[in-house]
C-alpha cells in the first residue's frame, strides 16, 4: 500500500506540472527578445540621425570600390529567432571584405578545433592595420585570423583537396551562415586579384615561416574571393544572427558551427575585430564585431541578436563611420554592451 502511494503520488504530480508547463509554453511559442518593442524605432533613429553625414570617404586601394555610391546607408537587427528590424539601403549588395573573416575562422574551428586556430594562427590582436606587414614581424608566430595575414592563413588551414573544394568550402559555408546562396561580384574580384601585391606579400611571408598551410597563391585566390563576396545589410545581420544563436541559422535551423566555439570567435571579435581601433570600439560599444571596407559591419549581442549596418565611407582605420554610430547608438539606447551597458 505504502509502495503503491509513493510511486503512484509523485508519477501523478509530475504528469499534472507537465501539463500545467508546457500548455501555456506552446500556446505562446518562443519567448521574443525584451528589447524587441525598442527596435524598429532604434533602426529608424539611427538611420535618421545620421544619413546625411558626409564624413570619411570609399575605400580606394581596390579601384572598384570607389565606384559604390557613397550615400547609401542602411541599418538592421536581425533577432536570433530570424525576425528582421530595418532602415535605408538594407538590400543593396555590397562586398562583404574582411567582414568574411571571422566566419572563415568558425570554419576552420569547426573543422579543427579551437586550439589550431590559436597555435596555427594564433588570437593575439595586433593593434596594427589591417593589412601590416609590421604586425607579422612584431608577432612572429601570433596574429589573428581577423587580419589579413591571419585570415589568408586561415583560407589555407580549411582542409581541402584542391582550390575548387577549398573555395567551395568556403564560400557554402558563407552562405550557410547567411542562410542564403551567396555569389561573388566578380569585378570586385578582379580589381582586387590584379592589385593584391601587399597581401600576395604577406601570403608568401607566411608561408616562407611556416605559417601558411596551402600554395601561397592558391590561399591567395581563395581568400580574394571570399572577400569579393556580395552580401547586403540584411545578410550580414542574418549570419550575426546565427552566431546570437549558437550557430544555428535563424532561418535554415542549420548548426552552422558548434555552440561550443561561439565563444572563443567573439572574444577574437571582440579583441580584434577593428584592427587599432578594437579597443575605442569595445570601449564604445561593448560588442563582439567585425568590419570590412566594403562599409559593412556587423555586432553581436550574444544570444540574443545582431546589428549590421552598411555606409561604404570609412575612415582612417578602414572602418565605416555611419555604421560605427548607428551601431554604438542602438548598442547604448539598449544597454546590450557584454560587460554593462556603455554610455554613448
Ligand atoms: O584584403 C583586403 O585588403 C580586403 N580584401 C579586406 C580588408 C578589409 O575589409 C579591412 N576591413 N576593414
Amino acid at each position: 500500500m505504502m509502495a503503491n502511494h509513493r510511486i503512484s503520488f509523485p508519477a501523478a504530480l509530475v504528469a499534472a506540472l507537465a501539463v500545467s508547463i508546457a500548455a501555456p509554453a506552446q500556446a505562446k511559442g518562443p519567448v521574443p527578445d525584451p528589447a524587441v518593442k525598442q527596435f524598429q524605432r532604434l533602426v529608424d533613429a539611427a538611420y535618421a540621425k545620421y544619413k546625411d553625414l558626409k564624413d570619411g570617404k570609399n575605400a580606394d586601394y581596390i579601384p572598384i570600390l570607389t565606384e559604390t555610391p557613397s550615400d547609401l546607408f542602411g541599418v538592421v537587427i536581425v533577432t536570433k529567432d530570424g525576425k528582421v528590424y530595418s532602415a535605408g539601403d538594407v538590400d543593396y549588395k555590397f562586398s562583404i571584405q574582411s567582414v568574411s573573416k571571422p566566419f572563415t575562422a568558425a570554419l576552420v574551428m569547426s573543422q579543427q578545433g579551437p586550439e589550431v586556430l590559436k597555435e596555427k594562427i594564433g588570437v593575439e590582436p595586433t593593434g596594427m592595420a589591417f593589412n601590416s606587414k609590421l604586425a607579422l614581424a612584431v608577432y612572429e608566430n601570433s596574429v589573428n585570423p581577423l587580419v589579413n595575414a591571419g585570415a589568408i592563413a586561415a583560407v589555407s588551414l580549411v582542409k581541402a583537396s584542391s582550390e575548387a573544394d577549398r573555395w567551395n568550402q568556403v564560400s557554402q559555408n558563407l552562405s550557410d551562415f547567411a542562410g542564403r546562396p551567396l555569389t561573388v561580384l566578380e569585378k570586385v574580384y578582379e580589381s582586387e586579384y590584379t592589385t593584391a601585391y601587399g597581401n600576395r606579400g604577406i601570403a608568401n611571408l607566411l608561408y616562407n615561416w611556416g605559417r601558411l598551410y596551402s600554395d601561397p597563391e592558391e590561399a591567395l585566390r581563395v581568400y580574394t574571393r571570399e572577400c569579393s563576396v556580395g552580401v547586403s545589410a540584411q545578410d550580414l545581420g542574418m549570419m550575426g544572427a546565427t552566431l546570437a544563436n549558437g550557430g544555428v541559422n535563424p532561418i535554415t535551423r542549420k548548426q552552422v558551427m558548434p555552440a561550443a566555439h561561439v565563444p572563443e570567435l567573439l572574444a577574437v571579435m571582440a579583441t580584434a575585430g577593428f584592427y587599432d581601433e578594437s579597443g575605442v570600439w569595445m570601449y564604445k560599444a561593448g560588442l563582439p564585431a567585425k568590419t570590412g571596407v566594403g562599409g559593412g559591419i556587423v555586432a553581436v549581442v550574444p544570444g540574443r541578436f545582431a546589428i549590421a549596418a552598411f555606409s561604404p565611407r570609412l575612415n582612417e582605420a578602414g572602418n565605416s563611420i555611419r555604421s560605427m554610430k548607428a551601431i554604438q547608438d542602438i548598442a547604448a539606447e539598449l544597454g546590450v554592451g557584454v560587460f554593462g551597458p556603455n554610455a554613448n
